[in-house]
């Protein structure tokens, strides 16, 4: 069978940027507590009228460019989100029509924070299996949208922002590119991280009394979520490891969803790797789920932090609880 390799990446970052000190004047929080309990000092927030299929066609276009290509010799995308422009249909054909492609197969994924990774496993197996040979990948969030900016809703609201992320895959030799792919999920833990509503087992799906409870924004048992989160990360990278006979000393680098800097560090510590080998930009960004990965990969690929022949592993944990790792050859 043949590989599976990324072609090209790109990210698209709104560029209002929220600082801490705004945050601090809409809620009852600090500087010090954002800072020393989640590593975040800013992140984006998109202005009115920007979706998520925005910053996904954004990115989207950049790393079709960095691959070389047009948006016609697209041939299959797979669109990773939570906060979708609509309840329905989902971004992947929002984007079909944005970037002007033919009339392709166009992909949702919600598997929140690990979505870019269920995605790429997507891309991976049809460009494996000869199906396809271009498949773009986006992950992307407008999550501003959907935050109590109030005291209310301060456990939540200060850790996520708004971005997007792409990367297109391609053909390769085996054993250069994708690895592998491994998926996980645990859904006795699905009420831990969570928007309720518009929730279809309700009749009906969204009312005033669901929105004065507060059930459409996001609710965070944060410690229950960090707990399984610092040891599903270093599990699900040594499976990726074990599976191809590799061991953590081969590592270049990890790069893994952009939770919390805390989850981040304990990871480094977990795996006995220095902490500058994982990777992180959680301080600019936030956590924008399932755009992190793609953001920080496309930061690493033109910072020069990962070249040619590194041992790459990109990892996530999220909502679901679902968890996962893609090891890479680049
Ligand atoms: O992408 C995956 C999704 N999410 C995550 O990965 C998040 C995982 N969890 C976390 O990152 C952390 O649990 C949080 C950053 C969310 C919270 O940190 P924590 O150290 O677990 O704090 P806590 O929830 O135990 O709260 C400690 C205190 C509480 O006050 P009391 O009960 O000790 O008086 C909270 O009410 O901090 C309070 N608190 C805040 N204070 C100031 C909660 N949010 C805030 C806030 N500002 N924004």
């Amino acid at each position: 069978m043949r590989g599976a390799t990324i072609l090209g990446t790109g990210r698209a970052l709104p560029p209002r940027v929220v600082t801490n000190a705004e945050l601090t004047a809409l809620m009852d929080t600090s500087e010090e507590w954002i800072v020393q309990r989640t590593g975040i000092r800013e992140r984006r927030f998109v202005d009115p009228g920007t979706g998520a299929s925005d910053l996904g066609a954004e990115a989207a276009r950049v790393a079709i460019e960095r691959a070389g290509l047009t948006p016609k010799e697209i041939q299959f995308l797979v669109f990773a989100t939570l906060s979708p422009d609509l309840f329905f249909p989902g971004c992947g054909v929002l984007v079909q029509e944005k970037l002007g492609m033919d009339t392709i197969g166009a992909l949702d994924v919600r598997t929140q924070c690990t979505g870019f990774l269920y995605a790429l496993s997507v891309a991976e197996a049809y460009v494996k299996a000869g199906f396809y040979d271009h498949v773009l990948v986006i992950g992307a969030e407008v999550q501003s949208t959907g935050l109590e900016l109030s005291t209310a809703g301060r456990d939540v609201s200060v850790i996520f922002g708004d971005g997007g992320g792409a990367v297109v895959v391609g053909p390769s030799e085996p054993g250069k590119g994708i690895l592998s792919s491994h998926l996980h999920s645990e859904g006795k833990h699905a009420r831990e991280l969570m928007v309720e509503a518009p929730a279809s087992i309700e009749h009906p799906r969204i009312s005033k009394q669901m929105i004065d409870d507060r059930r459409h924004l996001g609710f965070m048992n944060g410690r229950s979520v960090f707990n399984h989160a610092v040891r599903r990360f270093p599990e699900v990278i040594h499976e990726a490891l074990a599976g191809n006979g590799l061991s953590v000393s081969d590592l270049s680098v990890v790069i893994p969803h952009q939770a919390n800097l805390r989850i981040t560090q304990a990871v480094a510590k977990s795996l006995g790797v220095p902490p500058e080998k994982v990777f992180s930009n959680i301080e600019k960004y936030g956590n924008t789920t399932a755009a992190s990965v793609p953001i920080a990969l496309d930061e690493c690929v033109e910072e020069g932090i990962i070249r040619e022949g590194d041992l790459v592993c990109l990892a996530a944990f999220g909502s679901g609880f679902t968890w996962a790792s893609s090891l890479i050859r680049w």
